[in-house]
């Protein structure tokens, strides 16, 4: 195998977005369009990844980071004049080149490959990713000779009535040999309806000079959608989703309506998770088997162990262990250690915490800034007070602890192993192990005190 680069074009406006972001950086199931085209291009062997930006390139550079080397079209001219930015880096050299548009979401990494190959076997000197579209209005057509060659790719914009009549398009991804790429770049003109320097004239003007054109016809359609407004945006969330889902499914988890269900291109999933509409995992969750999900249920950058249930309930940034039960309506917040078999239960906000094995939150409370230790009982409504106004201070409670319904625990405090706080206390001093605290105004009985107040009601 020879070098390979690649060129990743992302520098226009995206003005049909009509959006402050940046077109490339829209997310599509919650990864952003332009980080989706990265990460297939990483799964071919390349030398060089070059993205090309353009208006609000350090939103882009931000985002991808070391991923890619950068070179910034100031004005943009045209995917032509586009790729032309790279020359610095790469048109003195051999090998072949891949360039990919940053707004086709769904191209995958399979098909790049199977282009790849084609064009080295073919020995082209360029090679088209093309596909058959039922409506092909706004992508280039591709039009070929009598005897089936490749001659040139018409803009819908600049097509006759019988050139937009043709239903290969081209999906905008080519191979190129690199030498050949820079030196018929150099011949391009911006003679055409859109004033602008177009990259598919590459293939016209090679072909002219009797150079090997070849195209590779891609059987999905749906991998070469190009996303230019809300419409196609919303079209490329609908199959990327119908994809990653089919691909969980096939894999031995029960989805029970994929429409309804939104899943995260990342997110990894064990066998027999059962998943109920309206949930949404996102992130880098890794969820394990014999999972169940929702109805309703938001889990984003999650670790959940084997057998746990989560119902109607949300869960950011944390590690959930096995056999744990969440919910209905529990807010698990970051930074959140749940250990196995343990239950945090309805309306329980729980943030900053970590829960020990089989302890129990059960119902009503707010748990944060907090180190709950094994075995543990939270009594309905307990509160750690953990905030005065300027600083956050640390519960402990210890293992095997048991705490009343309805008790403030004012931090910084420790409940030690073992101790019983009795219901309705406000605890703001260390409790020992072992020990019983009672922090509550004493109860008072007076005997036949109900018919005095009746007595000063009467008129
Ligand atoms: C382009 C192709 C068209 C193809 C379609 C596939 C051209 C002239 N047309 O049309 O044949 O069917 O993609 O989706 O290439 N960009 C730059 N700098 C520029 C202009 C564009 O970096 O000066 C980038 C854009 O950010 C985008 C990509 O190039 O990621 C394609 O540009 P876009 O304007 O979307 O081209 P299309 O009209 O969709
Ligand atoms: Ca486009």
């Amino acid at each position: 195998m020879g070098n390979r680069y690649a060129i990743v074009l992302a520098a226009g406006q995206g003005t049909r977005m009509k959006s402050k972001l940046y077109k490339v950086l829209h997310p599509v199931c919650g990864k952003p369009m332009v980080q989706h085209v990265v990460d297939q291009l990483n799964r071919v062997q390349l030398n060089e990844l070059i993205t090309v930006v353009g208006f609000g390139a350090e939103k882009v550079q931000d985002h991808l980071g070391e991923q890619s080397h950068y070179v910034i079209q100031e004005e943009q001219l045209g995917t032509g004049h586009a790729v032309l930015q790279t020359s610095d880096i790469l048109a003195d050299k051999q090998g072949t080149t891949l360039v990919v548009c940053g707004d086709t979401p769904l191209l995958t990494s399979e098909t790049l490959q199977h282009l790849l190959d084609h064009h080295e076997k073919e020995g082209a000197k360029a090679t088209i990713l093309t596909a058959h579209a039922e409506n092909p209005a706004g992508y280039g057509r591709v039009v070929r000779n009598s005897s089936g060659d490749v001659e040139r790719i018409v803009e819908h914009k600049d097509a006759t009535g019988e050139e937009r009549s043709i239903q290969e398009i081209n999906t905008g991804t080519y191979c190129f040999d690199n030498a050949f790429l820079f030196n018929a770049l150099n011949s391009v003109s911006n003679d055409n309806v859109q004033g602008e320097y177009y990259l598919p004239d590459v293939i016209g003007i090679l072909k002219q000079e009797q150079e090997k054109i070849s195209a590779y016809q891609t059987p999905e359609f749906t991998e070469s959608l190009g996303v230019n407004d809300r419409v196609a945006l919303s079209q490329a969330e609908k199959m990327m989703k119908q994809r990653i889902n089919e691909h969980h499914m096939k894999n031995g988890v029960t989805i029970v309506d994929p429409d309804n269900t939104y899943i995260a291109p990342d997110v990894e999933i064990g066998q027999d998770v059962t998943i109920h509409p309206g949930s949404m995992i996102d992130g880098v969750s890794v969820i394990q088997d014999d999972v169940t999900i929702g109805p309703h249920s938001t889990i984003s950058n999650c670790d959940i162990g084997t057998g746990t249930e989560i119902t109607q309930s949300v869960a950011r940034d944390s590690q959930i262990g096995a056999r744990v039960y969440i919910g209905p309506y529990a807010h698990i917040r970051p930074q959140v250690n749940v250990d196995d078999d343990a239950k945090i239960g309805n309306f329980v906000e729980v943030k900053k915490a970590s829960v020990g094995k089989g302890s129990k939150v059960s119902h009503l409370s707010y748990i944060g800034d907090a180190s709950i230790g094994s075995g543990v009982n939270l009594g309905c409504g307990t509160i750690t007070v953990n905030y005065d106004g300027h600083n956050k201070h640390l519960t402990t409670v210890e293992d095997d602890a048991f705490i009343g319904c309805n008790s403030n625990l004012i931090a910084p405090v420790t409940v030690g192993k073992g101790a019983y706080v009795a219901a309705g206390s406000t605890i703001n001093k260390d409790v020992p192990a072992e020990a019983l605290s009672i922090a509550r105004a004493r109860q008072t009985n007076k005997e036949g005190y109900a018919s005095k107040i009746k007595a000063t009601k009467k008129d």
